[in-house]
This record gives structure tokens, sequence and C-alpha cells, in this order.
């Protein structure tokens, strides 16, 4: 066999990789230097925008097998039959810090899994806690705004302990719920590998009679649910800021497998508007008494990436990405999520995004969407339309199987929606804390709340107030406030 040598990206032999073509050897460097230029044109353009948000992130292929038929519920292929494995890949990522940011910071953590199935990709872009901030999609760039650095001075670059967090959060009392989980040690998770995901989001399924039935997904560690407290957190964040990256990538390398369990709650449509709460609002969880949790089934990850760029950097998760039997609630945020995530990756990767091999379905891809930048598809014929009589063997729809009738009626309006009900699941989830994580939590809280200014704290405290006394108390009394 011939040996491999360098080359050109264009196959050409490259025989000195070390110096310039110069005139003698001090130079100048002459512009007929083409393999200089290529290699550094393409080193000029080796970054692509970081995600908006979500930027650091770790991932892992495996697969998903159910426990049982799913087939009552939903007629999605890949969870009717126990004896197969769909192919998955999974990305962790904090939110708020950039690429190059420590793991360990207070933060929510992302959850996003592309099954790939026979029927095409389904993505369920989750997170580690079962709520959100918000729970109107139209909120979101405000939201991520006070979030991240400010315009002026883009500090701080990922912490919480800012005004304009606090700003925004004690203006936004439906957030009150969220900052119960991410002040709680679950806003620093020890390990990705022992963290719950959730889809937040409520979903609906279908089976193959049409009957639709609303669901929330809830991802349980086998190794149960672990977190640093805060001080663990803060010095791992200068000690090893790829704590939880490592972390994954050392296990998968050494044990071979981290396993999780898929489990789902399930509500009547008809059931909607008998809750104290709105069902279809993600600053809200379905109480697990009345909606038990029903196992799916289980996801084990068990190969490391080989290339971070093309694996990982590139994946693009879409929440839009749904398969015959799952559709979409209305759920003002998921909506919005909807059309946000394609429109980013269409910007952040190329119009051809989904061509890239993490990103490719399995199931074949039939349509007449062509051309555009970087487009690597083999196409032959006259014909890039529907209907056409030229061609024979043309492509057709293909044929569509029961779904549910969904007529949804009302007067156009932009208007929150009725039942808010902001604090009460908030002051639940307190009460429901030991007396540790009751503690850790005033102290996580009062930890941030020490930095920003007091009309804000103020506020804050209003609002924690109404969702739990002794909570609001607590905290107010750390900061010296009356
Ligand atoms: C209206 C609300 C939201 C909007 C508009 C939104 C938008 C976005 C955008 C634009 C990205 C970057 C995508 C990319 O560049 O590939 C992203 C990433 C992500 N979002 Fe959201 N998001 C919202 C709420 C949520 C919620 C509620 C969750 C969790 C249930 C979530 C989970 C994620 C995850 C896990 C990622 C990272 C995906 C990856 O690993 O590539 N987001 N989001």
């Amino acid at each position: 066999m011939k040996e491999k040598h360098l080359t050109t990206n264009q196959a050409v032999p490259i025989t000195d990789n070390q110096n310039s073509l110069t005139v003698g050897d001090h130079g100048p460097v002459l512009l007929q230097d083409v393999q200089f230029i290529e290699k550094m044109a393409h080193f000029d353009r080796e970054r692509i925008p970081e995600r908006v948000v979500h930027a650091k992130g770790a991932g892992a292929h495996g697969y998903f097998q159910v426990y049982k038929s799913m087939a009552p519920y939903t007629k999605a292929q890949f969870l009717q039959n126990p004896k197969k494995r769909t192919p998955v890949f999974v990305r962790f990522s904090t939110v708020t810090g950039g690429r190059g940011s420590a793991d360990t910071v207070r933060d929510p953590r992302g959850f996003a899994v592309k099954f790939y199935t026979e029927e095409g990709n389904y993505d369920l872009v989750g997170n580690n806690l079962p709520v959100f901030f918000i729970r109107d999609a139209i909120k979101f760039p405000d939201m991520v705004h006070a979030f991240k650095g400010a315009p002026d001075s883009n500090m701080p670059s990922s912490s919480s302990a800012h005004n304009r967090f606090w700003d925004f959060i004690s203006l936004t009392p439906e957030s009150t719920h969220m900052i119960t989980w991410v002040f709680s040690d679950r806003g620093t998770p020890k390990s990705y590998r022992m963290m719950e995901g959730f889809g937040v989001n409520t979903y609906v399924w279908v089976n193959d009679k049409g009957k639709a039935v609303y669901v929330k997904y809830h991802w349980k560690p086998k190794l149960g649910v672990h977190n640093l407290d805060r001080h663990e957190a803060t010095k791992l964040a200068g000690a090893d800021p790829d704590y939880l990256t490592r972390d994954l990538r050392d296990t998968i390398a050494r044990e071979g497998e981290v396993e999780y369990g898929l489990n789902v709650q399930l509500m009547d449509i008809a059931d909607e508007l008998k809750q104290d709460f709105d069902p279809l609002d993600a600053t809200k969880t379905w109480p697990e008494d009345k909606f038990p949790l029903m196992p799916v089934g289980k996801m084990v990850l068990n190969r490391n990436p080989k290339n971070f760029f093309t694996e990982v950097e590139q994946a693009a998760f879409c929440p839009a990405s749904v398969v015959p039997g799952i559709e979409f609630s209305s759920d003002k945020l998921l909506q919005g999520r909807t059309f946000s995530y394609a429109d980013t990756q269409r910007y952040r990767l190329g119009a051809n995004y989904l061509q890239l091999p993490i990103n490719h379905p399995l199931a074949p891809v039939n349509n007449h969407q062509r051309d555009g930048a970087m487009q690597i598809g083999e196409f032959s014929g006259q014909v890039n339309y529907e209907p056409s009589s030229f061609a024979d063997g043309m492509l057709k729809e293909a044929l569509s199987s029961v779904s549910r009738v969904n007529r949804i009626e009302g007067e156009v309006t932009r208007q929150k929606i009725n039942l808010t009900n902001d604090f009460a699941q908030a002051g639940e989830r307190y009460r429901s804390l030991s007396k540790i994580d009751q503690e850790h939590l005033v102290d996580n809280l009062i930890a941030d709340l020490i930095h920003i200014d007091k009309p804000i704290q103020q506020r804050v405290i209003e609002n924690l107030i109404k969702a739990d006394a002794k909570l609001g108390k607590s905290v107010a009394n750390g900061l010296k406030l009356k």
C-alpha cells in the first residue's frame, strides 16, 4: 500500500509543512504560496457562531429501548417494540455561560436527546429542572439578555449574582417556582450522570385510533440525583472548569455505559381545565400523586464522540423535530420554541445543516429541496417539483394514518393565561425539601442577592414571601432587610 502523506485540500502533495515560500531565507512571502494561503484561510474560518444559549456542552452516543409497547398511547414506531434499539445522540450543557465557561456554575443544565428513528429524527430537548423561568416565548430574548453579560461591559460572563438577572426575575413573578429549583443544589449537579432530565413543555401523544393524551417527560439517572454544594461548585469552577465534561467522557471510556430511565406523566385532554393550575404552563409541574410516573424505557450512553466539532458543536436539536404519534400542545413556550431552534441553526450552521452526519436522519430523506450553501446531495434529472407528469416513479405523498381531530377556536388576542397561580407551587416545592436542602436554598439565595441593589432585593423578597413566608423571611434576615 502507498504510504499516506500530507496533502492540500485539493489532494496535492505537501513536501514542506515547516517553511513559507519566500524570496531568500528572510522573505518576503510570495502570494503564490497557495499552500500557505489555503492553510491560513481555513484556520481563519475554524470557528462558527456559538449557540446563543447552551454554548458549553458535552455529548455522547448510545441507544434507547422501550420496556414495553406504548401502542395504547402513541403510534410512534420507536416506542412500540421492546426488542428494538433506537440509536441516540445526547448533548448535556450549561445555559448562560459562553463556550469556554466553567461547568459547575449555578445554572439549569440542558439535556437534549436526538432519537434516530425509522420514521425520522425525534428530538427531546429538555433541561435538568422540571419548570422554566417564563411561560411565553416572546419573553425569551429579554430573559437571556438579562441573564448574560451587560451590553456595555459584557459582565458577568456566567453568574447570576448581578442586578440585571435579579431585576428581570423580581419583575417576573412566574419565575419564582424556577428560582426554588435553580437555587437549590440542583443548580449545581455533581455529574451529568447524576441529574434528572425533563421535557418541561407539554406534548401530545396520539395513538393509531387518533386518540390524544397530554404527556410530560422525565429522565431518571440510574445512579440517582447527586449535587454539589455551593462551596464545592465554586472551588471546582476554578480548579477544573471542565469537571462535568471530563466526568462523562472518562466514565464512558472507563466503564462503558451510563444509563437513564425514561418516564412519562399522562393527562386526559378533557382534564386540562379541571386543575387548579394551567397544565400547559411551563412554570408548573403536574403533581405526581395525581399523575403518576409511567416507566417507558431506558437510554444507555456507551460511545464518546471522536471529533468534538463535527459531532457535538455541529449537533442541532430542535423541539419541532417530532415523528408521527407525537404532537405539540398549545403551551405558548413550546410554540415559540418550535420556531426558534431551526431558525438559529440555519444561521449558526447554514441552510443544509441537516445534511451533516450528526444531524442527518437514518431514515431516507426525499423531497425537492435542493441547492443552498454546501449542498452535498446527489440528484439527477430535470424534475425538482411535485406534481409532475415527466418522471416515472415520482415520489408521492406518504399515506397518512388516522390523526387526531384538534379543533381550536378563540379570539385573536395578546393576553396572559387566566390561571397564572404564580406562587403556590414555589411554596410547595420549598416545604417539600429536607431541612438541609431548605437551608442550602436560603444560603444560595443570600450568597447571590447580597450583591444586589436594595430595591431589587426587596422585590425578590416580596415574591418569595408570597410563595412561603418562612422562605422569604429567612432570606430577608440573611440580607438584613426588614
Ligand atoms: C421560548 C423558550 C425558549 C427558546 C426560544 C429557546 C431557544 C433556544 C435556542 C435558540 C437554542 C440554541 C440552539 C442551537 O443553536 O442549536 C437553545 C438551546 C437549547 N435549549 Fe432552548 N429555548 C427555550 C426554552 C428552553 C426550555 C424550556 C428548555 C428545556 C426544556 C430548553 C432547552 C434547550 C437545550 C437543552 C438547548 C441546547 C441544545 C443542544 O445541546 O444543542 N430551552 N434554545
